[in-house]
């Protein structure tokens, strides 16, 4: 079905199930223990052995030579699986660095081994066992260092500059100017389940059991590291334990646990320990970035500018953070420009929003500095400075943009009112600061395909390669289905995550959503077509609901039209050039408020607030789980989140989560958040968007504008921790 805008009226719009804080009907699943993960898969025909990874000791260099001969001897070990006996493997397209490394050596805990034993016990001892020496070389480690070495990257979805009007005039001349840099550091995903997989062959068909967002990319990926055929090989991801972009691409967990099955003639299942996830698989990389804004002395902004200096391994892309700058504020004139250093640190690449999530911790500081410049309310002057086009391209406008109404209900409800002078509010031993940033992501909409079978009970079942990372996909996908159909949601069972469904949208940039349960959408309107069609109904005027089909005075169960047997459809939603014509992007407005301890620099969060404008919100209960994660994770990255880099030794160190620092419970506060009554008819059948993204950009930049209301301190790095306020 290829979705045209506007939609005009359909079954979705009677939001009679979708629109409804439905539980997830995959919770007693998951509450069971019956809903099962990648490394609890056990029943695959013949008891799987277990795999252990050895991850490489330098970060640039070679293998001199690798001795697995104790560790073979070791009891219970099945085989040893290095680059010397893998044969020859491929790269995937998402991969930067291969899989598994040797002899070159291209980032620290690159995997050089796996060890395959009965027991993942004597896996790992005999993991202790793999002698290895290794030849140094030099590295680049060091952002700062290789910074003025950075080139302009080439290819990528996106271009490396953007120019209009004439920037270094308009920004000369301007009545109020703001120049300053803003640094934010290496992150990792530190999702709860690790990578992992179990891998089976059946001659030469190999099926994978993993935890991966993107079903058919990971297929691709899978047979072009194997060298097989992509119909040989089969991906299976139904329960995911938290991504947030670490699993969109397999990982060394997947390959070697189908080199390990393969040469151990057995089922192996192989988990990346913890300690070794920061530096074996991807992480948001460190950014520099210089912000320029003229204004006039009312405040609207005449000059624009964003440079971003970003590092990945040779091959690799930039961290995209200046893609919000393109698009969030007005003004004549605009500079965005992109710059790529080559860093022999572990491979950069998505963490939840990439991109606008360090491109908004800048920015939205120095628009706080601009208010500060002007003598003018932050909350009014972003109000003053929208745009209702894309500012690169007028002809090109927002398919919907609420901002504006963001900012205003977020102040309102917020109390914005009450923030008084920097420095000014004490609590006891506590300054008190309030803070606002406005919250963008874009909302990518991307082709999506499900299959829908019709039993004779009137039971329909959903099947699509879409997954569910914790983000609700199999409960919206079932309020769809019912909706579509005139179904109640007890009627629907949804299968997700395995390659042999019709290829989906996927979870990734917060797409899955909206173009996923579209997808669902266009299967069950080719499903009416057909159901009518059986029963001798007019397709074009029946109607559906309460689990009948009506039309010309008749009305039948809706389980008549398969009879004995069941009806099997299948379609995809497609979108043409929708994203050429408008611009597609969620907005929000974060406001909180912070203590910073007069004594110690200790900061905690008060209170939150998101005020959210993402098109139909398709299950406000789920949605607002999405929210409040974010803005949890919002937290960590204000205040704590970093991976700590050895620019001597080239690695991360805090590579574990005693290490790596999350928010815990008690650094989370009240969180509110709002959703503006939308419905993006250009988005489409659907009218959502996405909003797992939308909720962390912005977050740690009102934290930071808080932090600097309550203390008078501007800090322009991340995480602010207690040294940059005292
Ligand atoms: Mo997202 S970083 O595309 O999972």
């Amino acid at each position: 079905m290829k979705f045209e805008t506007p939609a005009g009226q359909n079954p979705i719009d009677r939001m009679r199930v979708v629109g409804q804080p439905l539980d997830r009907i995959d919770g007693p699943r998951k509450v069971a223990g019956t809903a099962t993960y990648a490394y609890e898969w056990h029943d695959v025909g013949e008891r799987a052995a277990y795999g252990h990874v050895v991850g490489a000791g330098i970060a640039k260099g070679r293998l001199a030579s690798i001795d697995v001969s104790a560790a073979e001897r070791a009891p219970g070990v099945l085989a040893v699986v290095t680059a010397q006996n893998a044969g020859a493997l491929g790269k995937g397209r998402m991969n930067t660095a291969t899989l598994l490394g040797g002899p070159e050596i291209q980032h620290y805990h690159q995997a050089i081994a796996l060890v395959v034993a009965e027991t993942f016990e004597q896996a790992r001892a005999a993991a202790g066992l793999v002698r290895v020496a290794y030849t140094r070389e030099r590295g680049r480690f060091s952002l700062a260092r290789e910074k003025d070495k950075a080139v302009k990257p080439q290819g990528g979805d996106t271009p490396a500059d953007t120019a209009v009007g004439d920037f270094d005039t308009a920004f000369a001349a301007a009545d109020v100017t703001l120049d300053q840099t803003y640094t934010t550091p290496d992150q990792s995903h530190a999702m709860m389940e690790p990578m992992a997989s179990l891998a089976a062959w059946d001659g030469d068909a190999l099926t994978i059991w993993t935890s991966n967002q993107m079903i058919a990319w990971g297929r691709g990926d899978v047979a072009r590291t194997l060298g097989i055929p992509r119909d040989k090989v089969r991906l299976v991801s139904p329960f995911i334990g938290g991504g947030f972009g670490g699993k969109l691409f397999v990982r060394a967990d997947a390959v070697l646990a189908a080199l390990g099955a393969k040469a151990a003639k057995r089922p192996v299942k192989v988990a990346l320990h913890r300690p070794l996830i920061a530096n074996n698989t991807t992480h948001r990389p460190a950014t520099e970035q210089r912000i320029r804004i003229g204004a006039t002395r009312d405040g609207r902004i005449t000059a624009i500018g964003h440079e971003s200096w970003s590092g990945d391994l040779e091959g690799g892309g930039p961290e995209v953070a200046v893609q919000q700058t393109r698009l969030l504020y007005a003004g004549e004139h605009r500079m965005t420009k992109m710059r790529l250093a080559t860093l022999d640190l572990p491979e950069g690449n998505a963490m939840r929003a990439p991109g606008e999530t360090p491109g908004m911790m800048a920015l939205e500081i120095a628009i706080d500095e601009l208010a500060d410049a002007l003598g003018m309310d932050p909350v009014e002057l972003r109000i003053r400075n929208d745009t209702q086009v894309d500012p690169e391209k007028p002809e090109r406008p927002f398919s919907q943009r609420q901002l504006v109404e963001c900012l205003r209900q977020g102040a309102e409800r917020f109390g914005w009112n009450a923030r008084k002078a920097h420095g000014s509010v004490r609590d006891g031993r506590w300054l008190v600061g309030l803070g606002v940033a406005a919250g963008f992501r874009n909302a990518p909409v991307t082709k999506s395909g499900a299959r829908a079978r019709l039993d004779g009970d009137g039971r329909v079942t959903i099947e699509t390669d879409m997954t569910d990372i914790g983000t609700g996909s199999y409960t919206i996908i079932a309020q769809t289905a019912a909706e579509t159909l005139g179904l109640p949601i007890e009627a629907i069972d949804v299968k997700l995550g395995d390659s042999d469904f019709p290829v989906s949208a996927g979870s990734g940039g917060q797409w899955g959503a909206n173009s996923a349960t579209a997808g669902v959408y266009a299967a069950c309107m080719k499903l009416r077509e057909v159901v009518a069609t059986r029963l001798d109904l007019d397709p074009a005027t029946a109607g559906f609901s309460d689990g009948r089909v009506h039309a010309g005075g008749r009305s039948f169960p809706l389980g008549d039209a398969a009879g004995a047997g069941q009806i099997v459809v299948e379609d995809a939603i497609e979108f043409g050039d929708l994203d050429q014509q408008k611009q597609l992007s969620t907005f929000a407005a974060h406001f909180c408020e912070v203590g910073v301890d007069a004594l110690t620099g200790e900061t905690r969060v008060r209170r939150m607030l998101s005020v959210c404008a993402a098109g139909r919100i398709l299950n406000p209960k789920q949605a607002r789980s999405q929210i409040i994660g974010a803005m949890t994770m919002g937290i960590g990255a204000a205040l704590c989140e970093e991976l700590v880099v050895d620019d001597t030794l080239g690695f991360f160190v805090n590579h574990d989560l005693a290490g790596y620092e999350v928010p815990v419970h008690a650094d989370v506060p009240r969180q509110e958040v709002v959703f503006l009554d939308e419905a993006d008819a250009d988005s489409s059948p659907m009218k959502a968007k996405g909003v797992g993204e939308l909720g962390l950009c912005g977050v740690p930049a009102a934290i930071a504008n808080a932090i600097h209301n309550a203390t008078g301190i501007r800090v322009r790095k991340y995480p602010i921790t207690v040294e940059d306020l005292i």
